[in-house]
């Protein structure tokens, strides 16, 4: 298949995704039956983080090896691309020696030029702007707990953050409305979510209002990787958008909780609810493996 990236959500049709998610549900069954699947034998990941990460090295590490593949870790303070060596120079090397690669970066554009320059796939572990895979785990969570997603209603409630930007483009691709409640001074940024249209969002001042009927609500910390030096000022501003049980008692009566983790009790969630009965965070996190070793599937070796 023609090489093929995957930087943001909408890198993808509702076609795709449709078979990536097929493909994760076969995989995941295979991996919970000790069933050995091996389609990448002698490929390689390359993962390289310039931010920290536990679930996302984890899952990408252990997933290609689960695959038969190997992984290889790089990061900023270890290589040259902590020492100013181009990105464009390092794809072209990465690329020539790998079959795959995944980054964790700060701005989108670096992983842009990074696969503009590579001869292999590469994947967004994580910008300030998208969070792909995360979304697509999600979404895989909410299908298996509640069948498809399409018509239903996420709220939320928090920073929009990459997180919120790749729930957008996720609402558009699969036809399902986000409903986005951020304080003040922390609103969505419209160049970010081109292309989504309004029909697919609606904002709410009140994070209330925005959890009302939802059939799924969904936070994240307050303040990103990145963006440490905000922290004291967002604390302040993000005091009343904490996820709470009134909040979950306005949305649907069915409705899951969600957070991609690492998570702060008492800041953007209650104990109540991330540990409650509503919440499905383990199977969450425990979903990123199984939808990326169905996505380097497809990506490495296309539709099988
Ligand atoms: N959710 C997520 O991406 O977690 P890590 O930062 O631990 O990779
Ligand atoms: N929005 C968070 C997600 C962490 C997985 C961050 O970018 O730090």
């Amino acid at each position: 298949m023609a090489l093929k990236h995957y930087l943001q959500f909408k890198d993808f049709s509702r076609a795709e995704y449709d078979h990536v998610i097929e493909r994760a549900r076969w995989i995941k069954a295979q991996f919970k039956a000790y069933q050995k699947y091996w389609p990448l034998t002698d490929r390689t990941l390359v993962m390289i983080f310039e931010k920290a990460s536990t679930r996302t090295r984890l899952s990408f590490e252990a997933g290609v090896q689960q695959l038969g593949g190997t992984a290889i870790y790089l990061n900023t303070r270890d290589s040259q691309l902590g020492r100013g060596e181009p990105v464009e120079d390092a794809a072209q090397v990465i690329s020539r020696m790998s079959d795959i690669v995944m980054i964790r970066t700060f701005e989108q554009d670096i992983i842009e030029r990074f696969a503009a320059n590579s001869r292999v796939p590469v994947i967004n572990g994580l910008t300030n702007e998208y969070h792909p895979c995360q979304i697509l785990a999600d979404i895989f969570t909410y299908i298996e707990h509640r069948g498809s997603i399409q018509g239903k209603t996420v709220a939320w409630v928090g920073d929009a953050n990459n997180m919120c930007n790749t729930w957008l483009q996720a609402a558009q691709v699969l036809d399902f409305k986000v409903h986005v409640s951020t304080p003040p001074g922390y609103a969505l940024n419209p160049e970010l979510i081109s292309g989504v249209d309004p029909a697919h969002y609606q904002i709410f001042a009140d994070p209330m209002a925005a959890c009302r009927g939802a059939d799924l609500v969904t936070t994240d910390v307050w303040t990103s990787m990145g963006f440490e030096a905000e922290n004291e000022v967002r604390m302040k501003a993000f005091a009343d958008w904490c996820v709470d049980a009134e909040m979950m008692a306005v949305a649907h009566p069915q409705a899951l909780f969600m957070h991609c983790l690492p998570a702060h009790r008492g800041e953007e969630v209650t104990s109540e609810v991330i540990d409650g009965p509503q919440s499905v965070v383990w199977d969450e996190a425990e979903n990123r493996l199984h939808v990326q070793k169905a996505l380097m599937e497809y990506l490495v070796l296309g539709r099988v």
